[in-house]
């Protein structure tokens, strides 16, 4: 089938089978490989991505799915070069080790904040509940991701 998509903000016509999931289409037909498969049971979150603004695990959707929709993926944040705050903010809090978990963790992290522009601590952990970090024990993500909303981690 034929599918029409805006991409970080260009829009893309792809020929792809209806049964492909939104992550496939993105890494292999579009090559934004930026967006990770890290399960196979929609728990870890490396596949988050925004669709419409609101985030989802890419895993969990069919591309047939989403026709006609805005998807942004980490490859669509950094505009000239330039980080995003959230992108600096874990570079900055060193909120990465291996960095597998993180482009999912920084499009999760960004919606986050669009729906909760000063978040608590508390909240903050709440809403990366979906996402998984098997390497930074996760205090240095939520310091970013304070740090961009202006409050501080214990
Ligand atoms: S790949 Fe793990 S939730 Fe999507
Ligand atoms: S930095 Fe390795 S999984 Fe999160």
């Amino acid at each position: 089938m034929e599918l029409h998509l805006s991409v970080n903000g260009t829009p893309r016509t792809s020929e792809i089978e209806p049964r492909m999931l939104l992550v496939h289409h993105l890494r292999e037909t579009l090559g934004l490989t930026g967006t990770k498969v890290g399960c196979d049971t929609s728990t870890c979150g490396a596949c988050t991505v925004l669709l419409d603004g609101e985030s989802v695990k890419s895993c969990t959707v069919f591309a047939a799915q989403v026709a006609g929709s805005e998807v942004t993926t980490i490859e669509g944040l950094a505009g000239d070069g330039e980080l995003t705050p959230m992108q600096q903010a874990f570079h900055t809090h060193h909120g990465l080790q291996c960095g597998f978990c993180t482009s999912g963790m920084v499009m999760a992290a960004t919606s986050l904040l669009e729906e909760i522009p000063n978040p608590t601590e508390e909240q903050v952990r709440t809403g990366l509940e979906g996402n998984l970090c098997r390497c930074t024990g996760y205090h240095n993500i939520v310091k970013a991701v304070l740090s961009v909303a202006g409050g501080e981690a214990r």
